[in-house]
């Protein structure tokens, strides 16, 4: 009996590893490796007429009003605690206080952590990765696991989380695909487009626009911008941000207005360090080289292209470059 159930998982081993190895044959196309489910469902709307009574609700509704105007509680001058280094707000980028789909939507963390994060290279908890965000686009100290301001996060994730369904993917959890042109992004271009659709918000020098305690545009670098470590920093990463995104008065994530290959030039300006400075902050990132996301910056590298080339591209010979050896490039 043993025998032949050992046996029987002998035999479905080789199976498994021949589908393994079959598929990773066929699978110099990414959209192969990655199929996209034709029946995924939007992003629901979470209601806020339905968050709950009592102390529960208390501490989501101030959740929320933190993710909405949270220089005002935690920022510099924060009526709550002086926690943040500048004055943006995590709605600038978790737009809708993190439920717009397509704009670093925060609705499915709450079920998904704790989680291994290759930036740490370790398993962190939903609070740490909120310190994070605090510490590096707000270049800020991180605030007290315990303190009201986290439960008060957690709390309002937990509300988000609640009107999904757990085992399902949603239209929206992530970015929006970009496909990626032959040549390398260009900051020289990217500048040309910023002047033309960004600059009339964001300022000709990037430093957004001041209003009390906080900004009506927040400033995209400078010493008030978000740090080199954020994961805004990262070309592609913005790129598809942006599509979705911005300009804010005119592209939706069903129709954006930047075509992809702009939105990766205007990423490249946004985040050419030599032109433009930000909070100079080392952080020792991704301990494991192999891990990195292909468009991080800072080396060693795993893989034989430069510094530059993770920076701006041509990435899909990185991507192709990894396929080759049968894993999935990250970014
Ligand atoms: C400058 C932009 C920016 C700001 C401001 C910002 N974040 Fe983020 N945040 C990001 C990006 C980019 C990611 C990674 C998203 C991805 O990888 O798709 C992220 C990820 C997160 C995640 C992890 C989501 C997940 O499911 O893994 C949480 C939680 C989070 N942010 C909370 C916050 C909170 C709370 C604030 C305000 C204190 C904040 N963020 C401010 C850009 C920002
Ligand atoms: C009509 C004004 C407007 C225009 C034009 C515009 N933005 Fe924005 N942008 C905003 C506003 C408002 C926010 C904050 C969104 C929020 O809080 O909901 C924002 C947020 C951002 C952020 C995230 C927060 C930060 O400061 O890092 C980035 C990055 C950004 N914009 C880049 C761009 C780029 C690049 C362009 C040009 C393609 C652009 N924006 C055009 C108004 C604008």
């Amino acid at each position: 009996m043993i025998k032949t159930n050992a046996l029987r998982i002998g035999a479905f081993l080789i199976a498994a590893a021949a589908v393994i190895i079959w598929s990773c044959n066929n699978g110099s196309n990414a959209s192969v490796l990655a199929p996209m489910p034709a029946d995924k469902p939007l992003l629901p709307r979470a209601d806020t007429n339905a968050i709950p009574a009592g102390k529960y609700g208390e501490m989501v509704r101030y959740g929320r009003a933190l993710m909405m105007n949270t220089a005002y509680y935690i920022g510099p001058e924060g009526v709550s605690g002086k926690y943040l280094g500048n004055r943006m707000n995590c709605t600038n980028c978790h737009q809708d206080a993190g439920t717009k789909p397509f704009s670093f939507n925060l609705m499915l963390s709450h079920a998904q952590y704790p989680q291994y994060r290759a930036r740490e290279g370790k398993v962190l908890t939903l609070a740490e990765r909120v310190n994070n965000c605090v510490t590096r686009p707000h270049n800020g100290k991180p605030l007290p696991l315990d303190s009201r301001e986290m439960v008060a996060f957690l709390s309002y994730f937990r509300w988000i989380n609640s009107f999904v369904t757990q085992d399902r993917s949603y239209k929206g959890g992530h970015n929006l695909d970009i496909t990626f042109p032959a040549v390398a992004a260009s900051p020289e271009r990217g500048k040309a487009l910023y002047q033309q659709h960004c600059a009339r918000c964001h300022g000709p020098e990037g430093a957004g626009q001041a209003s009390g305690l906080t900004y009506v545009y927040p400033p995209l670098w400078g010493p008030y911008g978000y740090q080199p470590g954020s994961s805004m920093h990262r070309v592609i990463k913005q790129a598809q941000w942006l599509k979705a995104n911005m300009p804010y008065d005119k592209a939706t994530w069903e129709k954006p207005f930047l075509t992809d290959e702009e939105a990766l030039d205007i990423a490249a300006y946004v985040n050419d360090d030599s032109i433009h400075p930000r909070p100079d902050v080392k952080n020792y990132d991704y301990p494991y080289k192999e891990e990195k996301a292909i468009d991080y910056d800072k080396g060693p590298f795993a893989d034989t292209f430069s510094a530059r080339q993770h920076k701006y591209g041509p990435f899909q010979p990185i991507i192709s470059y990894w396929e080759n050896k049968c894993l999935k490039a990250v970014y």
